[in-house]
């Protein structure tokens, strides 16, 4: 149980699986609680913020968008009268399960798969995307993992594909990360990195694409002194 300041330390991908798939059979307040962790209110509120944010950043407009890390399906919900079609892929099965049973529209399909081991050949959208989402699922993945995460994108993006990702990050000097730490919010062992923006834009330069902008977000609604999120729109 730790609270690791600055040190790159690996977390347990599939502690993170187990917790998500636990999760997802655990009794809160609405199905945006399981993957926001917050009371319902606070989840539709930021949903509605994220949703307003990417709608400003992105066309999405008859474009094929790809959502990696995609847990309940809640941007289907979004999408499904606003983009040609939408693919969500997760590696909780639980997750992907509720997801295809709530959002089940003809345009927006659900895949269980890995984000750091996407089958190009098993995707049910073929790809180029036009848009890749990308929210709150980084934090799970290690700094190897990340790597192998964005030369897979840079295997289904085009020239002109928009990227859209949110994430936590630090807001010290250095990442923090969290392993194997008990949460009392989430009656769990908990693992996640908060990375810090810089670390992040070191990893997206990585991705085929020339312009980076960052924004603030949820910030009324933060209520951490170490942590805040940040949506990142990479073109
Ligand atoms: C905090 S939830 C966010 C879910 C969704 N992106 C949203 O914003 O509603 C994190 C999600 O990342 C998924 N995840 C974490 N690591 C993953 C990996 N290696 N491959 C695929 N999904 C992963 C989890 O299963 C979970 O659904």
């Amino acid at each position: 149980m730790a609270r690791l300041y600055g040190d790159n330390e690996d977390i347990n991908s599939e502690k993170v699986k187990d917790f998500f798939n636990e999760r997802a059979n655990k009794k809160v307040d609405s199905d945006l609680s399981i993957v926001l962790f917050q009371d319902k209110e606070n989840s539709e509120r930021r949903n509605s913020e994220e949703n307003a944010l990417f709608l400003e950043n992105i066309d999405c407009s008859d474009k094929k968008v790809l959502e990696i890390g995609c847990g309940i399906g809640r941007w289907a919900e979004f999408f499904k009268d606003k983009c040609q079609c939408y693919l969500g892929l997760d590696y909780s099965e639980n997750l992907v399960g509720i997801a295809k049973n709530s959002h089940n529209f003809d345009n927006c399909n659900f895949q269980v798969m890995s984000a750091f081991d996407i089958k190009i050949d098993e995707l049910l959208v073929e790809p180029p995307f036009d848009v890749i989402l990308i929210s709150q699922v980084l934090m799970y993945i290690n700094d190897d993992n990340l790597k192998v995460l964005i030369n897979e994108i840079n295997t289904v993006i085009s020239d002109d594909t928009q990227l859209f990702i949110t994430e936590p990050i630090s807001c010290m000097d250095s990442r923090l990360t969290l392993k194997d730490f008990y949460s009392d919010e989430l009656e769990a062992d908990y693992n996640a990195i908060y990375r810090t923006e810089n670390e992040y834009r070191e990893f997206f330069q990585k991705l085929n694409c020339n312009e980076i902008n960052s924004f603030d977000i949820f910030m009324e609604l933060n209520e951490r002194s170490e942590t805040q999120y940040m949506s990142f729109v990479i073109k």
